[in-house]
Order: C-alpha cells, then structure tokens, then sequence
C-alpha cells in the first residue's frame, strides 16, 4: 500500500496550523500571559519562538520528512532499533496531551451549545463548577473525541487536509470578526494597554519564571515534541524548503495567537475582570461572565467558544495522528482499525482525567511539559548527533540561498545549544 501524501503544500502548511493553533494560544497563552506580567512575558515568548521553536520545530520536520514514517517507525529506519524509544516518548506525548486535551475539548464543546441557550449566563461560576469534571465531562470529552476520530478515519487528504484547509481560515476570519467588535466596547483601551505595554521591572524581578513559562509555551504552541509534526512532515511528497515551511507555520501561528490575545483582553477589562486571578479554568468562567452580561452575548457566545472548538479539534487531529500512523507503519492496521484502536484508548485515559480533577491537573500542568520537552531533547539530539550530516542535507533540500546560508548555525543550534537549554529549562520547571 502506498503511504498517504498532502494534495498540496498550502493544505499541509493549513493542517501544520490547525495542529499550532489551539487551546494553547487562545486559552493557555492569554492566561499566562496575564500570570507573567502582561507584554513582558509577551516579548520574551515571542525572542523564544525565533530561538528555540522554530529551529526545533525545523528539527521535527527533517526526522519526518528524511524518514516517511511515523515516530517508531522514523527513528527505527534512521537510527536502528536503539533508537526506536525516541519513538516511543512521542506516542507517550500524544496520548498524554490528547488525554487532556480532548477533557478541555469536551468543556469548549458544551459551552458552544449552552451559549446558544444561554445556560450559563446567571451564574458563570456555578455553571463552570457543575460541569468540569464528572459524568458530563466524560460524555463531552467522548463526543468531541468522536469527532476528532470522524475527521482522521477520513484520511489524510480526504480526511485532516479537506477539514483543516476550512477550518483554519474560519477561525483567522471569525477571530478577526471578534477582534473588531471588542475593539468597539467601553474599556477594552485598558485591555490592549496592559497587553501591549512592557513592565520591564517586572521581567527583571522574575526573569527566571518568565523564562521557564515562555519556553514552554513556545514549544506547546508550535506542536512540538510530540511527533505530531514529524508525522504530517512525513507525508510530504515533494522537495519544499522545511525551513521556509517551519518559520511560516510558527509565523502564522503566532500571529494568531497575537489576533487572539487581542479578542480575549479587551473583552475582559470591559468587563472589569483582572485575567491572571484563579488559574486557567477562570479565564473561560470570566469570559463566559462576559457573554452573559453583553448585548447579542449568545451570538458572540457562540462565535466565540466555536473558533475555540475549531481551534482545538484541528490540534486534537493532528496529535492523533500520530497514534494512527503508528498503528498503521508498524502494526499493519488499515486507517478504520488504527482510528478506532487510538480513540478507544484515549476514551479511557481521557475519561479518567474527565473524572478526575486530580488526575487532570497533572497531566495539563506537569506531564505534558516534561514529555514533550523530553521529546524534542531526544528529537534534537538525534538530529545533531545521530542524522549529522544528512539532518543538514535534509534542512537545504529544495532551499534558497537564505535558508542554505542558516544552515550551519541551525545546525549548532539543534545539536547543542537547544538541547542545553532545554534540559535547564526542564530541570527548572
Ligand atoms: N499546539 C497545540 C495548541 O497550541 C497543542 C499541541 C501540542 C498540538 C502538541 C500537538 C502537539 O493548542
Ligand atoms: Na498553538
């Protein structure tokens, strides 16, 4: 059988943005932003994307683009069989962030339909407080990881490239739709304010966390670590420039995540509420808040947590992805039974985070930043030490003269000072 390939290279740059974008820019990136002091964490996220995410995001792309194969598979037919653990922490990543991830997936999706009831609107709080975890949780968690499963059973091309090249301009234009009404609400001036406006004391006094915080965030908003952007490199059937691929999708994603942050502050300090007080959950309860207390609160409602749905059914495709294309490489599975094989184990895993606050916070706040960190660690180092010279020739495949002159400093890069940095910031955090 022959392995799946894009139709297109702009529908493999969508379906690498649909996995980018997600939950982390438009409910993780917002929240810490508003915990790390507001533009100065802002700067410092933005100096890591170019330093540490999009080389590393280059580094995943040339391990599966060189190989054609899932994790396992790549590391196994690039490195031989002691490699082939390298794989296996990517699977691990996967299904740890899809375990969350589908939980939160699920919330989103109950609140697109209750906006549309308007269930939530007297008491945000209460409502976010009688639905997070628990039997509810795990029935949404279930309905939205069956539709991730819908869209990846369809295929590559049939399947995540047709969804994402609609769903990703969908949610630029939606995003932009929203960018433009908040802009018109009294308040929202304090909103872009604290924002956009550099407290370089604040970065001073806490660079250490800021720092540890922002590099995380880099890599979750890029995929990377996780092997989900191995994968879909995998299925690269033509001689693109990853370098010149990898900084647009990190540039797209970014600016995305920048439009989002423009929608979410605003609507807040309308509202008088202070992000950054009580954690993640409170970002979608303050918001909610907002939509209840709005003229055409259930039009925006909906607008709203549905770009957040596409958003992060586009992430969920791509993480699972990965499973399937596991089952399929290495175990010889056709697409139905390797989605059907995948969505089964994380109904499981992901309804034990659903009942489990417990269990969710792990997942969500430590496992996932040590797993994908240790990913791309091992995908980085293997790319310096192991590939060498051919993760250099694989970097300059179809590339221009810019990207064949960054070539060498790359390559220091991945091979040595990201790894070093990485490992301090795992340590660290
Ligand atoms: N990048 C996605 C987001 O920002 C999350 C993700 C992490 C997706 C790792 C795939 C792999 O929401
Ligand atoms: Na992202």
């Amino acid at each position: 059988m022959t392995r799946a390939t894009w139709r297109t290279r702009i529908g493999f740059i969508l379906a690498a943005v649909g996995s980018a974008v997600g939950l982390g820019n438009v409910w993780r990136f917002p929240w810490l932003t508003a915990e790390n002091g507001g533009a100065a964490f802002l700067v410092l996220y933005l100096a890591l994307i170019v330093a540490v995410g999009v080389p590393g995001l280059i580094g995943e792309l040339v391990i599966g683009r060189r190989s054609g194969r899932n994790p396992v598979g790549a590391f196994r037919e690039l490195g031989g069989d002691r490699f082939r653990f390298l794989g296996a922490i990517a699977l691990l990543a996967a299904a740890v962030v899809l375990s969350f991830y589908s939980v939160v997936g699920g919330w989103i999706l109950r609140y697109t339909l209750s906006s549309a009831t308007g269930a939530y609107f007297a008491a945000p709080g209460e409502y976010f407080a009688a639905i997070d975890y628990g039997l509810g949780a795990v029935a949404f968690h279930a309905a939205f990881l069956f539709a991730t499963v819908a869209v990846v059973h369809l295929g590559v091309d049939r399947g995540i490239e047709a969804s994402t090249t609609l769903m990703v301009p969908g949610i630029v234009v939606l995003l932009g739709g929203l960018a433009v009404w908040v802009a018109t609400l009294p308040g929202a001036a304090e909103g872009y304010a604290f924002y956009l406006s550099l407290d370089v004391g604040y970065l001073r006094e806490n660079f250490l966390d800021v720092l540890v915080a922002a590099a995380g965030q880099a890599l979750f908003t890029l995929s990377v670590g996780a092997g989900a952007m191995l994968t879909y490199a995998s299925y690269l059937g033509e001689d693109r420039s990853l370098a010149a691929d990898g900084t647009l999708i990190a540039v797209l994603n970014t600016a995305i995540g920048v439009l989002a942050g423009l929608v979410v502050f605003p609507l807040l300090f309308s509202l008088g509420v202070s992000p950054g007080q009580g954690g993640p959950g409170a970002l979608f309860v303050s918001l909610a808040g907002a939509f209840g207390d709005l003229p055409y609160g259930r039009i925006v409602g909906v607008v709203f947590f549905g770009v957040v749905l596409l958003a992060a059914l586009s992430s969920a495709i791509s993480i699972l992805e990965v499973l399937v294309s596991y089952l399929i490489d290495e175990h010889g599975r056709s697409r139905l039974q390797a989605t059907l094989g995948a969505g089964g184990l994380l109904l499981v895993t992901g309804s034990v985070a659903a009942a489990s606050p417990a269990v969710f916070g792990l997942l969500a706040d430590t496992i996932a930043n040590l797993v994908l960190t240790a990913g791309l660690i091992g995908f980085l180092l293997f790319d310096g030490w192991v590939l060498g010279r051919l993760a250099r020739e694989e970097f300059e495949r179809g590339a221009g003269r810019l990207a064949r002159l960054v070539s060498l400093p790359w390559y220091v890069a991945i091979a040595v000072a990201l790894p070093v940095f990485l490992a301090f910031t795992f340590v660290t955090g």
